[in-house]
């Protein structure tokens, strides 16, 4: 079959790969009719995640139709048409028992990222994302083994077209609990960092939540002026602004500050050359820029949410700064399982489109090229859909 692979920073290309087989009796094969490249991914492609080998898999956001399940499959069935969670989940441990997926401590047979581990469990392991997290091969790919298949595999009912539904697989669910963490609610007001897809569709929850004012950072143009037409954002562009969070403190009732802030960036924020540098030497674990800011522009006693992934130590971390203000901190990754009914709910009723933000469907047999036009961010991408074997002159908007 076909699949995405990597070759080192910047390199990856769509190779001939053997098909996978299942392998335990929990497993199904799925065949993959629409995957997404997603920011995580970004991170991968840069050569930023160690544990990255040459021919790994990439790509944890897919959906498809079931072609074969090992015997001790009982929630799908051969021919069911899912979503895969991108967080791989047994659905039994002390964690997936309170709905805390992402803290699976049976399925990651990798160390994770953490510096200080100690004797505790990995978290869980997750889709196409580096041995740290299993090795497990991920969906830009046209089949895939989808493991621990009685816990993941969502149901979506034929009316839904993949475009609306796909997203169930990681960002949506990431916008979601980067809203709730934020404890956002009708009237609050919010500052998102990051108008790339996750901070687009944490505008598209929050507005739905019915968040009054919200400020939106980033220095692409036209993701801000997407974000501003279609989520009524108040844009902040860094190139032009180089302090957000004193615009922000402006622009808030007796220089208060927003009730909650959301880092939809993460570890490669831009903005800080030194840290830049230090963190490509390794001297910095992230770039602390996106974070700083967020800490500065959150009002007294208010929440600073973090979907975007950050890893190891930041020196500029203003922990004393946030002790002074009464901050609360709500991070980690997705616990994807826990939200999809809701979620589903909310798209079947029309009051979440996560579809808009699609800019680009490419056959999976361009991930190449897909992959450098959103990293470049060229022809104004927001988000590419990769659909195996489609066609050249299907490619469209
Ligand atoms: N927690 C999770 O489970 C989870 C799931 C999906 C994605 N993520 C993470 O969320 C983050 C965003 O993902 P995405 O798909 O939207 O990626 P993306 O790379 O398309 O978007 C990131 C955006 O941040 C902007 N940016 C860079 N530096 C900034 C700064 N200093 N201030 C404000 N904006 C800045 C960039 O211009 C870009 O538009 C990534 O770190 C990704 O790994 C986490
Ligand atoms: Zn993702
Ligand atoms: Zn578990």
């Amino acid at each position: 079959m076909k699949a995405l692979t990597y070759h080192g920073p910047h390199r990856v290309k769509v190779d001939n790969v053997s098909d996978p087989g299942l392998e335990a009796p929990d497993d199904i094969i799925l065949r993959v009719t629409a995957t997404a490249i997603c920011g995580s991914d970004l991170h991968l492609y840069r050569g930023k995640i160690p544990g990255t080998s040459h021919g790994d898999i990439f790509g944890h956001e897919f959906m498809g139709e079931v072609v074969e399940a090992g015997a001790a499959v009982t929630a799908v069935q051969k021919g069911d048409r899912v979503v895969i969670p991108f967080v791989i989940a047994c659905g039994d441990c002390f964690f997936c028992r309170l709905q805390q997926y992402a803290a699976c401590e049976t399925t990651n047979s990798g160390r994770g990222a953490i510096l200080n581990k100690k004797q505790i469990t990995s978290p869980a392991a997750l889709f196409g994302f580096s041995s740290l997290y299993g090795g497990v091969p991920g969906g830009q790919a046209e089949y895939v083994r989808v493991p621990k298949a009685n816990t993941g595999p969502f149901k979506v009912p034929p009316v839904l077209a993949d475009d609306q539904v796909l997203f169930l697989s990681d960002i949506l669910p990431t916008a979601w609990q980067a809203v709730k963490n934020a404890q956002v609610t009708k009237g609050s007001s919010l500052a998102i960092f990051g108008a790339g897809p996750v901070g687009l569709l944490t505008a598209a929850c929050a507005r739905m939540l019915g968040a009054e004012k919200i400020f939106m950072v980033d220095h692409h143009p036209y993701r801000l002026a997407f974000a501003q037409q279609r989520y009524d954002v108040i844009p902040i562009n860094f190139d032009e602004n180089d302090d957000p969070a004193a615009f922000i403190l402006e622009n808030t009732a007796n220089h208060r500050g927003v009730d909650a802030v959301i880092d939809a960036v993460g570890f490669e924020a831009k903005g800080s050359l030194t840290e830049t540098v230090m963190t490509n030497l390794k001297l910095e674990g992230s770039s602390g820029k996106a974070l700083r800011q967020c800490i500065a522009a959150v009002r007294r006693g208010g929440i600073v949410s973090v979907p975007g992934v950050y890893a190891g130590f930041i020196h500029g971390f203003l922990f004393g700064d946030a002790f002074d203000k009464g901050l609360t901190f709500r991070m980690g990754q997705t616990h994807v399982q826990a939200y999809l009914p809701e979620l589903l709910n909310l798209i079947e009723q029309g009051l979440i489109r996560p579809e808009e933000i699609v800019t680009h469907h490419m056959p999976l047999e361009q991930a190449e090229e897909a992959y450098k036009i959103f990293e470049k961010r060229e022809e104004e991408c927001r988000k590419i859909i990769l659909v195996p074997g489609l066609n050249e002159t299907q490619r469209h908007a």
